[in-house]
């Protein structure tokens, strides 16, 4: 078996440094790669270990936080798939910039995005019978950071609260270019739930390449 895409983790996170046993085949398919989850919610990585061992794969499980840079060196992936995750961040330039650095050139980066239209409305996710119109309550962006308003929004249990921004294509598709990437191909998707889903798609997915 051969090795060919060990990423390397960088020194002072010791307990993402891959070892011998990492090594595995998914699945028992011909995947030999050094392949890694990365959250910072216990809980989210506690059900990527529960559906690992019961699919019976080896994953590193890497606690970080997308805010920061992220744990790895230069130039160690083929492939990042990016799922629905900036809305919970409110610079997501800083995350395409980090993907470009640690993907190989050539390296594939699949992205999916909210494309931030859910934000107009406060009620677009009510059950399916509520007949009320859909009533846009805010303009865009949403940044509870910055709008007390949208502050409001949590301020039944804002302490707790995991706070949520929209971005604009220009973020999310521009800042892929700005990093550097070049764009392949997109598709856009509704939502499988809510309202909002019979009247306009809310999601993006790109699929872009680190030139070589
Ligand atoms: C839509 S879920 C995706 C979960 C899972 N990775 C998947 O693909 O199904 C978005 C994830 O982003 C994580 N997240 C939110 N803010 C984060 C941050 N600053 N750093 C790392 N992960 C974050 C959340 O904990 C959540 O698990």
């Amino acid at each position: 078996m051969s090795h060919a895409a060990i990423p390397q983790p960088m020194k002072e996170s010791a307990q993402n440094m891959p070892s011998e046993k990492n090594y595995t085949e998914i699945n028992s398919a011909t995947i030999d790669r050094w392949v890694a989850v990365l959250d910072y919610s216990e809980s989210q990585l506690a059900s990527e270990r529960l559906v690992a061992e019961r699919e019976g794969y080896d994953i590193n499980i890497i606690k970080a936080d997308m805010t920061n840079p992220l744990p790895f060196a230069d130039a160690s992936f083929d492939l990042i798939f990016h799922p629905v995750s900036n809305c919970y961040i409110e610079d997501v330039q800083h995350v395409w910039n980090e993907c470009y650095r640690i993907l190989k050139p050539g390296g594939v980066l699949l992205a999916g995005m909210d494309n931030g239209v859910n934000f107009l409305f406060s009620e677009w996710d009510e059950d399916e019978d509520d007949t009320r119109a859909l009533v846009v309550d805010t303009k865009l962006p949403f940044n509870p950071l910055r709008n007390p308003a949208h502050y409001q929004r949590y301020a039944s249990d804002a302490e707790e609260a995991i706070f949520q921004f929209s971005h604009t294509m220009e973020e999310q598709i521009g800042g892929q270019l700005q990093a550097g990437f070049q764009l392949c191909s997109l598709y856009e998707d509704h939502d499988n739930a809510g309202r909002l889903r019979h009247y306009i798609p809310t999601y993006v997915a790109t699929h872009a390449v680190k030139p070589v």
